[in-house]
């Protein structure tokens, strides 16, 4: 028995912690961010995956059945070798859960031109991840991506709401939709992009739906715990949240103020 493990390289996951907290507010999380490593979006697979890998090892033994990957950028370049090679061998009775799969099954409901525009880091981008998945959910459906270099360090500087912010913003939404003028739906395909969406809806035409993955997870989260009812049952029950990072406590503390609406405490823990 133990709480739902929610990982990010940083802060960025704490929008799907808030997003999965509020549909489940039952059980016990333990949200761990790798801020000390972060961001991942530029990193190699074999470092991300050595880096995630690290982080749900480090979960598990503080107790988890059961951990989301929060990060876009680990659950494209980590979570399969994870749950195809890592589980069966060594945690045969754990799972883990990315957030690429629940967006692509969500997508394909909402978008009607089945034109679709995915943000997200390079390291997302460049995997193609969003595209495989959605277009092997729906192959009529057309993807483009388009990564967006500095919006991370918008949100994780706090520059995000500055008036500089828009040039980064207005041209990356730019170069997404030159590429395909029938797109009807965004992903926001990173942890961190929900905290620009009205810097966002203000450079798209109206009309494009934009995807924060927040409550998609958690309704995908919560569909798989109906389905496997043997996990839900080794949750634990406190409505308790615990706070790791690989950083310094307290600049934790600061930067989550951005992302939650609670203060919190956080703890040190070493993840090499
Ligand atoms: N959490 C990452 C993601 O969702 C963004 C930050 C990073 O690059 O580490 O892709």
């Amino acid at each position: 028995m133990g709480p739902i493990g929610v990982f990010d390289s940083g802060y960025g996951g704490l929008t799907i912690l808030e997003g999965i907290r509020s549909r489940l507010p039952q059980y016990d999380y333990i949200y761990l961010g790798d801020n000390a490593r972060a961001p991942y979006g530029t990193r190699s697979f074999d470092v991300v995956y050595e880096f995630t890998l690290q982080a749900v090892k480090k979960l598990f033994s503080l107790g988890c059945p059961l951990i989301i990957l929060g990060c876009n950028t680990a659950s494209a370049k980590a979570l399969r070798t994870i749950q195809q090679q890592y589980l069966p061998l060594f945690a045969p009775d754990r799972r883990v859960l990315g957030v690429i799969r629940p967006t692509a099954e969500a997508v394909g409901q909402i978008s009607r031109t089945k034109h679709i525009g995915v943000l997200a880091t390079e390291g997302t981008i460049k995997s193609e991840s969003y595209k495989l998945e959605i277009e092997k959910l729906y192959p009529e459906s057309t993807i483009v991506g388009q990564a967006c270099p500095m919006w991370v360090s918008l949100v994780e500087n706090n520059e995000f709401n500055r008036p500089g912010a828009d040039y980064f913003i207005k041209d990356s939404l730019e170069k997404l939709l030159s590429q395909d003028p029938l797109i009807d739906t965004i992903i926001l395909g990173c942890t961190h992009f929900p905290l620009l969406l009205d810097k966002i809806r203000r450079h798209i035409p109206q009309g494009i739906q934009v995807i924060s993955q927040g409550n998609y997870i958690a309704a995908s989260l919560e569909d798989y715990l109906t389905r496997h009812p043997e996990m839900s049952q080794r949750l634990t029950l406190g409505k308790s949240c615990q706070y790791f990072t690989s950083e310094s406590p307290t600049k934790f503390r600061e930067c989550a103020s951005l992302f939650l609406q609670e203060d919190i405490e956080a703890k040190h823990i070493a993840l090499a």
